[in-house]
């Protein structure tokens, strides 16, 4: 089976209720901010959207796959934090 390559998780889990999920807090945009920083730098890995990592109450919530670290309640700030810890793990995985 092969490995999967470094991907940038984005949970665009949105309710269209009262309870809290990381698309009714803004992470759609999140989404696009990210794959433009992704794409502004050049690296070679995917930003995908997924549909709840479980963690709703403390969205928008992003992960580094395979396996690595969860960020949460993410805002646009951190960005480039995130996308310098992708592409480390890009690197390793090199
Ligand atoms: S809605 Fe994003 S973790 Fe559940």
């Amino acid at each position: 089976m092969a490995k999967m390559k470094t991907t940038l998780l984005v949970c665009i889990h949105r309710r269209f209720t009262d309870e809290a999920s990381c698309g009714g807090r803004g992470s759609e945009g999140l989404l696009e901010r990210l794959e433009a920083e992704v794409a502004r730098r050049g690296l070679a890995v995917k930003v995908e959207p997924i549909r709840c990592f479980s963690r709703c109450l403390t969205g928008p919530v992003v992960r580094i796959a395979p396996g690595g670290a969860f960020f949460e309640g993410v805002t646009e700030e951190q960005i480039p934090v995130i996308v310098d810890r992708l592409a480390a793990a890009a690197e390793e995985e090199s």
